[in-house]
Order: C-alpha cells, then structure tokens, then sequence
C-alpha cells in the first residue's frame, strides 16, 4: 500500500453478510460464519501491518438473540473454539483483546475464554481489538449511565462533574473515537453498533459480503478514506 496514505487509527468493521455468502452457495447460513473467522485472520495480519492501532469488530449484537436457537448455538460454539484457537496467533501478533457488551445472558463457557484470551493477552500493544459480543450502543450508553449514577450516589463525583470526558471514560472500554466504520454487504445502517465512538466517523458500505472482505478490498476502503475531508465542525 501507498506510504502516503494516512491509516485510520480506530476502525469499526460490522461484518455482515456472512449467512447471504453461503446462501448464494448453496451452504447452510453458518458456513459463512465459519468463513468469516479465516478472513478475520487475514485482515488481522494486514490491519497490524499497515499500522492500524485499534479495531473494533462487531461479531455479536445485543438484538442477534432473536436469531434461530440452532444459529445462536452454533455462534456461541463458534466463539468458544475461535477464541481458545487463534490465542497463539493473537499472542505472536502482539494482539491485546478486549470486549464490549453485556455479560447475561452469554453462556459461562464463552466468558471463560472470554477472560483468557484478555487476560493472556493484555500486556500487548501492537494492536487493540476491541471485540463486540452481546453489544448494543443502547445497552452501553444505559449501562455507563448507571456506572454514573453509582458513583454520584457514593458521594465520588458531584453532578458538577458528568460531562462528555466522564460519560467516555465509563463506556465498556476507553478507547479512542472511531475513524472509520465498515460495514460489508451492502446494508446501510449501523445496528446499534458504537453510536457514542462514531460521532464523527467517516462510512463506508462496500457491497462485498463479510466473507470475502480480504486484504484487497480493506485497501480499497482504505484508499476511500483517503478521499474524505473530516471537518469536525469546522471549515477545512
Ligand atoms: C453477520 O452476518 C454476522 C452476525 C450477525 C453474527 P449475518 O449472519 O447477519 O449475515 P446476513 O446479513 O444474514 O447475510
Ligand atoms: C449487525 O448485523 C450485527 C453484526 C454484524 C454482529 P445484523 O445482520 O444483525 O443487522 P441487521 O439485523 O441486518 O440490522
Ligand atoms: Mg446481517
């Protein structure tokens, strides 16, 4: 890739599209899934080469519960193996992992390789991927919310004191502002994917199914990124 390209420091990526790749292959919805898993790989490698330093992936939202029980099943199993497999390859890549999102209702054995993964990776700084399972925006702004209210009911902060830093500095994470959000297949909404950490994100929907997102097509997006003139509110 070009050296002049300015890398997004936080990307978002809403991987979507994975059941209508296999679908249109005659493979049963999960197939994607377990497909979407090795392009993760791939764009991992890529991300961290290029110099990406944070990227929040979309894997599970708050609402995918109303899914069929055999695909949140094979979901859940899924994460269990993904997580226990690639925390070598995570490691090697000097990858930290940390999650967003709510721990009920997930099944006790994701959370405990949910822990492991973080935990055996948390001294690493190549490269933050911030993974949102049982995520919904709605779920974090409510529960940073009560975050809040805790502390000014303990006395540790006055009402003085909640303003936009605050409220930031208690969300699942702290991680810095989105850049750039992706999201594959073509669908154009987010999904209550980080409303808080993509208000001024630049978007960006290729028609690719998450699947066949490779190194190539982030390029492109990235090359679209490129073409953006961010104002923030001011005049450029
Ligand atoms: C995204 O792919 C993955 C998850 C939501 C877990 P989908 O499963 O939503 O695939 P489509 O959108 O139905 O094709
Ligand atoms: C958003 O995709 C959630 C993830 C990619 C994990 P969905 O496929 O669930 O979103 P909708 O239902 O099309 O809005
Ligand atoms: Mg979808």
């Amino acid at each position: 890739m070009n050296n002049d390209l300015i890398i997004p420091n936080h990307i978002g990526i809403i991987m979507d599209g994975n059941g209508r790749w296999a679908q249109e292959k005659g493979m049963i919805r999960t197939m994607g899934h377990k497909k979407a898993i090795e392009t993760l790989r791939e764009l991992l490698i890529h991300m961290a080469d290029v110099g990406v330093k944070y990227c929040s992936l979309y894997a599970f939202s708050t609402e995918n519960f109303k899914r069929d029980v055999s695909e949140v099943e094979f979901l859940m199993n899924l994460f269990i193996v993904a997580f226990q497999k690639e925390i070598e390859f995570l490691k090697s890549m000097k990858v930290r992992v940390v999650f967003s999102g709510r721990k009920n209702p997930l099944p006790e054995k994701v959370l405990e390789v949910m822990d492991k993964i973080v935990e055996d990776t948390k001294n690493n700084d190549k490269l933050v991927l911030n993974i949102c399972l049982n995520y919904g925006s709605h779920a974090e702004i409510v529960d940073t919310t009560k975050k809040i209210c805790e502390m000014y009911k303990s006395g540790k902060i006055s009402l003085d004191d909640v303003n936009e830093e605050l409220f930031e500095s208690n969300l699942y994470n702290n991680l810095p502002p989105l850049d750039f959000v992706i999201r594959t297949s073509g669908e154009l909404r987010l999904s209550n994917f980080m409303m808080w950490q993509a208000s001024y994100a630049e978007f960006y929907f290729p028609k690719t199914y998450f699947p066949d997102f490779d190194s190539k097509e982030f390029d492109k997006a990235i090359l679209e990124f490129n073409k953006r003139n961010r104002r923030f509110g001011g005049v450029k």
